[in-house]
């Protein structure tokens, strides 16, 4: 989704601009652009389509100390030139990128322009840069300019903007959206997130909502949102900037998917009392809870399904598991003794922080299950359980998905043991599961096969049940938005009650297989009515033996308990959708219309 970086300091910006920018494309974008004040003037640069394309583009004797750049994901106003960022005031002396919507957008636009303000664009940034430039023009200072505008958006944004009226500072502001200030050495940064600013510095700023933050080479200014001047302290960043980058790999999801023992020791690592066989979380919950609702969006929501079964069934709290877009909008019914938990992966995602703002303020405790340390969720929930995946790239959720599945497996053991319950063999397993993701992974470099086949189709179903379910979701999810063919994720007892009708001999169907004899049973009968139908069979399985007599190809998983399989299944469809997306040429990196972090509803 849209990234935002300003720099300021004695080098020249446009190099540090396109580098912060660089850094932010995993988001993903449409259009990109920079703008800097030179001679005066406001100078931009915009591209739609790629950052290389932009850089190309900059003018080379541009060599201003201060500007601003943008990669836009569009939502108001379709993929233009025209609409990319920077958007620039009606008199064109102001220039603002933009993260965010801005809610009341028609309103605010009609009355500028009944007060003499033209617009030239579709987007909802204009408002933000005309807002600004009225009461500037109007003789208000710039931070009281912003201030009116900002109390008069509603929505949630993140923005920097410039002026040629004084080329020595950036303006910057935010509300629900991400947006952090970067310290270097006499210079300063501004960034959507810290991945632009590793490279440069590792002292940051996280700005309060509504805060407006004047940023100069002398330093940062900052009122809060009652318009008092402020301090805000800066911390320190510890991910790795190397582990950010793709080595030897082909790409980051490649890297991602080959990470994930490592990353599944992360995760691991100090949580677990390894004589006594016991938990250590360093979280902190309520003694009692009476129910638990899961909130997230996306593969993190495939993450809460597990989650749901291994709460219930480690820990006998009942659970439930919400579309965070669904949930803020269902009317839920919550007691006081509920415990919220936000899944999500980049700590960022809009629905899911407005869906625990919801329970936070029904008075729930509240929990985050997120793999950014200090990004936005960590800001507002009671207590916070990091997956350790490090930097995840790649648009498609791999190690972060099997780590969130590693933290709720901890999580519900957990809460089982403060129910008085103990689990000494499943602790064992998951000290295991990295030995067990790592000869998983060199077991399967022989998916030609069924990349061949999927390759060829226009569609896939992928068929699960019970904890398996969620695993033909996500396996449905990595196929479609890495390789643009459609996929449906059942469960496979249901198909019959509809999904049947779509089986022929060109739909391949993969059926995801767990440990229990009896659900394998049920499983393959399933699958035996796939197959009569002529529909190509692909198992992933830890007992190849329970499917003996079908028709299928196989792809056997090492095995592990039945609350641990569904990490290890996971594997093989990430790498499909990998290799297939590969072979269809595409960009599995950042695959079109996607955004790593959704910043907006
Ligand atoms: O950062 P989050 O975990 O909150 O993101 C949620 C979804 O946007 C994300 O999981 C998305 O579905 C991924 N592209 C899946 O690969």
């Amino acid at each position: 989704m849209c990234g935002i970086v300003g720099y300021i300091g004695s080098r020249r910006a446009a190099d540090l601009l396109l580098a912060g920018l660089r850094a932010l494309e995993y988001r993903g974008y449409d259009s990109a652009g920079i703008a800097t004040v030179v001679g005066g003037k406001l100078q931009l640069f915009k591209v739609q389509g790629k950052i290389a394309a932009l850089e190309a583009k900059v003018d080379r004797d541009d060599n201003s100390n201060c500007g601003i750049g943008h990669t836009r994901w569009a939502t108001h106003g379709k993929v233009s030139l025209r609409n990319a960022h920077p958007i620039v005031d009606y008199k064109g002396q102001i220039a603002v990128v933009h993260n965010g919507i801005v809610e009341n957008f028609l309103s605010l636009r009609k009355s500028l322009e009944y007060k003499g303000v033209s617009f030239s664009t579709d987007t909802d940034t204009e408002i933000i840069v005309n807002l600004i430039a009225y009461n500037l023009y109007n003789g208000e200072s710039i931070e009281r300019a912003v201030k009116l505008a900002i109390d008069s958006i509603e929505g949630y944004f993140a923005f920097a903007a410039i002026t040629s009226l004084n080329a020595e500072s950036i303006v910057v502001s935010k509300r629900g959206a991400p947006l952090i200030l970067g310290i270097g050495e006499g210079e300063f940064f501004v960034a959507s997130d810290a991945m632009a600013l590793l490279p440069f510095t590792r002292r940051v700023v996280y700005l309060e909502d509504d805060d407006i933050a004047i940023i100069s080479s002398k330093g940062i200014n900052v009122w809060d949102k009652t318009f008092k001047a402020v301090e805000r302290d800066y911390e320190v960043v510890n991910w790795d900037p190397v582990s950010a980058e793709k080595g030897s790999y082909k790409h980051f999801m490649q890297k991602e998917i080959f990470e994930q023992p490592r990353a599944v020791y992360d995760t691991i690592s100090g949580r677990i009392d390894p004589l006594d066989k016991r938990t250590i979380l360093e979280v902190e919950l309520p003694k009692e809870i009476d129910r638990i609702q899961i909130v997230a969006c996306g593969t993190s929501y495939h993450a809460g399904l597990v989650g749901k079964f291994l709460i219930e069934n480690l820990a006998g709290v009942p659970t439930e598991v919400d579309y965070a877009s669904e949930f803020r909008y269902r009317n839920p019914l919550l007691s006081d003794k509920s415990l919220l938990i936000g899944i999500t992966q980049s700590g960022e995602t809009t629905d899911t922080l407005r869906a625990v703002e919801l329970a936070r303020d029904r008075g729930l405790f509240t929990l985050a299950v997120c793999n950014v340390p200090m990004s936005q969720i960590t800001r507002i929930t009671d207590e916070t359980l990091l997956t350790h995946a490090g930097p995840e790239i790649g648009v498609a959720s791999t190690k972060a998905f099997t780590t969130q599945l590693v933290a709720l497996y901890l999580l519900a053991i957990a809460l089982g043991e403060s129910n008085g319950y103990r689990f000494p063999h499943l602790i064992e397993d998951l000290l295991h599961l990295p030995v067990l993701l790592d000869s998983c992974l060199r077991g399967i470099d022989s998916l030609d096969g069924v990349s061949d086949v999927i390759y060829r189709s226009d569609s896939a179903l992928f068929l699960g049940r019970g904890i398996n379910f969620p695993i033909a979701l996500e396996g449905a999810l990595k196929l479609k938005e890495i390789t643009y063919i459609h996929a449906e994720g059942y469960p496979a007892g249901e198909m019959k009650h509809g999904p049947i009708a779509l089986i022929d001999e060109k739909m391949p169907v993969f059926g995801i297989s767990g440990v229990e004899d009896q659900l394998n049973k049920k499983l393959k009968s399933n699958l035996q009515e796939v197959s009569t139908r002529g529909g190509k069979l692909i198992i992933v399985t830890p007992t190849p033996e329970a499917f003996s007599g079908l028709e299928a190809y196989l792809i056997p998983v090492p095995k592990s308990n039945q609350y641990l399989q569904p990490i290890v299944n996971v594997i093989p469809l990430q790498m499909i959708a990998y290799l297939v997306g590969v072979r269809l040429g595409l960009d599995v990196d950042q695959p079109r219309n996607l955004a790593k972090s959704v910043t907006v509803e």
